[in-house]
């Protein structure tokens, strides 16, 4: 079954997505997720203004098919990934830069400098859970989200801007209406919980050098579910449902939820690169099953099975 969507005016050739924090540090590596892969898109690692190494080890707590992590947000700074993103272009599928900033005019300024490698997409992260002055306290209040991306989109062009939504606020909704008045052409939700510590009691001491970092992977897959959920009643705009997405069926759910796109991170880890394709197989031995001829059929199906 062919699973070619769209998203904000994007073509896709399937609705799985590499999420931003995943194999997303050079061109090479997003052009093997997608031609080797099978992703529809690609999104990079977060891009920041300046070059940063980001913390030292650990900087990852695996605990199966759940994850925690602080890498820092290290990044070779904006002007240095232009290259990187003019390659990963090169496989012809869409190329999403995740940018984040330390202040509202450092992510436009980001975002000006990405624009020259002419992504396909910009996601703004305004939701890292532990990154000190440069993630969620972006993302946590309609004031300033909506500055943020007000600031972004007076830079951007045609070049269509997601806000990526953190979980961890009261009401993701709220956040999500101010991002959509200030013009964002969609949002990505969620990114990491959080955050968590976890702690090796031989040693008596966090495993984490950072102590605290964002929680990933299918323990968080019903909160993600919920967020699209309520987003999709809220707002107009496209969504692209991330977080603990590791089957077809976990894709078919998204989708349901609200999400016109599905972001895969934590399972690439679990389930090899072709986790896209893999995925891509499962979604469409469901939807033959099921008798559902395309993937906008899914989008938003949940909520008509619902009384009001
Ligand atoms: C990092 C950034 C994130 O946005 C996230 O969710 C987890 C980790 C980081 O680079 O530390």
């Amino acid at each position: 079954m062919k699973l070619d969507t769209e998203l904000a005016g994007i073509k896709l050739k399937n609705p799985t997505i590499l999420a931003s924090g995943i194999l997303g540090n050079t061109g090479e590596i997003l052009k093997r997720v997608a031609t080797e892969g099978g992703a529809g898109a690609v999104t990079t690692k977060s891009i920041g203004e300046d070059a940063r190494t980001g913390h030292g080890n650990a900087t990852i707590v695996d605990m199966g098919k759940i994850m925690l992590n602080a890498m820092g947000l290290p990044n070779p700074g904006a002007t240095a990934f232009v290259d990187e993103i003019k390659i990963a272009k090169e496989a012809k599928v869409p190329v999403i830069a995740s940018i984040f900033g330390s202040s509202v005019e450092g992510y436009a300024a980001v975002a000006k400098k990405v624009l020259a490698a002419k992504p396909d997409m910009i996601e703004i992260n305004m939701s890292c859970p532990h990154a000190k002055g440069h993630g969620a306290s972006f993302g946590s209040d309609e004031e300033t989200a909506g500055q943020v991306v007000k600031a972004v989109k007076k830079v951007s062009g045609k070049t269509p801007v997601f806000a990526k939504l953190t979980p961890n606020v009261v009401s993701i909704s709220a956040i999500a209406k101010a991002v959509e008045n200030a013009g964002a052409d969609g949002i990505t939700a969620i990114n990491t919980l959080g955050p968590g510590v976890v702690i090796d009691v031989e040693t008596a001491s966090p495993v984490l050098s950072n102590v605290a970092g964002g929680l990933s992977g299918e323990a968080i897959k019903p909160i993600a579910v919920r967020c699209v959920y309520e987003i999709y009643k809220t707002v107009k705009i496209p969504i692209i449902g991330t977080g603990g997405v590791y089957t077809g069926l976990d894709a078919a759910e998204m989708l349901m939820a609200g999400a016109s796109a599905v972001g895969i991170g934590t399972a690439v880890k679990d389930r090899e690169i072709d986790v896209f394709s893999k995925i891509c197989k499962e979604l469409s031995d469901f939807m033959e099953r099921k008798n559902y001829k395309s993937v906008k059929d899914l989008v938003g199906l949940a909520h008509r099975r619902i009384q009001k």
